[in-house]
């Protein structure tokens, strides 16, 4: 049985906040952020609201999307750096809030990578017959481990939660071929420590490892699935700076006008960024069943990741 991608959904906190109120206070200005990294606005959980909330705002879109009810989700997993604790994590509340029972749950942490390890995990459980639906969200609040008076990070990050549903079923190709890595030796370039609680990074080398990265693994797992960049209809890659997702998909051979840029509206949102863009082209009827979708990130440690997955196409969630 392979495990296939059968529902999405997402949600951002409030209202977006634009570029100019962030230059009322820092000095800096929505010329230099769009130009630099193609941030428009970002969104906020508020003080008092909780991350748990919002993951079951995505989760209710991504479980009636998939047309299963939340008592047959057998495993919830929930990619995150930014919980509402420090124990218990979000996969616990989440299945508690939607009333799934006393089912597997875990935190995944893994940065920006967050959402990938999970998605690859949750696939496995399907593939090993240990799970049959699987819920995996990636959810963060990069608000809570911001420097809000620092310009070269404050303007990068955002709040929010994508949630997809993951089935059993016969596919092609379904959610698979993940490369995944880390790079240990170059910590230092992006962290956040537990004394200082907020992230502090190179940009620029960052940058360069990002990209790098993010084609190897992208060529990596297309090589595995014995496809070639022309085979990919969409290009999701982890929505950190335009600049990067471009330049990656340029290193690829995907071509522009299969990319999903959706950093413009929500920013960085690191576990939450790529189940955020497909919830996006959804919505925006980009998708259609069948299609062959790449994924990659890179975030702090260094982690880096990709993945293939077809979309879901609308037979039910394998039942
Ligand atoms: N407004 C105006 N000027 C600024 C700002 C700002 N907000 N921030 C920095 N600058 C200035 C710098 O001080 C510097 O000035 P100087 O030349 O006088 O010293 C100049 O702009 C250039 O700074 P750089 O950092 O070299 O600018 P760069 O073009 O590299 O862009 C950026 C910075 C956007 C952070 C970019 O390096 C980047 O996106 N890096 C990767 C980030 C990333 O991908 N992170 C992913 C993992 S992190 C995660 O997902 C949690």
């Amino acid at each position: 049985m392979s495990a296939t991608l059968v529902g999405c959904g997402s949600a951002v906190p409030g209202r977006p906040i634009t570029n100019d109120e962030l230059a009322e206070r820092l000095d800096t200005s929505d010329e230099w952020i769009v130009k630099r990294t193609g941030i428009r606005t970002r969104h906020w959980l508020s003080p008092g609201e909780t991350l748990a909330d919002l993951c079951v705002e995505a989760a209710r879109e991504a479980i009636a999307d998939a047309g299963v009810e939340p008592r047959e989700i057998d495993r919830i997993l929930v990619a995150t750096v930014t919980a509402d604790r420090v124990t218990p994590g979000l996969a616990p509340d989440v299945a508690r809030l939607l009333g799934c029972g006393a089912i597997a749950t875990a935190d995944v942490g893994a940065a920006c990578v967050g959402f990938l390890t999970a998605l690859d995990l949750g696939a496995a459980a399907i593939e090993s017959g240990r799970a049959e639906r699987v819920l995996v969200i990636g959810a963060d609040a990069l608000s809570r481990i911001t420097d809000h008076d620092d310009r070269s990070t404050a303007i990068l990050f955002g709040d929010g939660a994508g949630a997809v549903v993951l089935g059993a079923r016969p596919a092609e190709l379904g959610v698979s071929a993940f490369e995944l890595g880390c790079d240990a030796e170059r910590v230092e370039l992006l962290y956040a420590d537990t004394e200082e609680r907020v992230l502090r990074m190179r940009g620029r080398e960052v940058y360069r490892h990002a990209v790098r990265r993010m084609s190897e693994a992208s060529a990596a797992v297309l090589a595995r699935a014995g496809l070639e960049a022309s085979d990919v209809d969409l290009f999701v890659a982890h929505q950190a700076n335009a600049r990067i997702i471009e330049a990656t998909a340029l290193e690829l051979g995907v071509p522009r006008e299969r990319l999903s840029l959706n950093v413009e509206n929500v920013a960085n949102t690191s576990s939450a960024s790529i189940p955020l863009a497909l919830a996006a082209l959804d919505a925006d009827g980009r998708l259609r069943p069948g299609m062959t979708i790449a994924m990659a990130a890179f975030g702090a440690g260094f982690v880096w990741g990709a993945g293939l997955t077809s979309w879901k196409d609308p037979i039910d969630a394998g039942r």
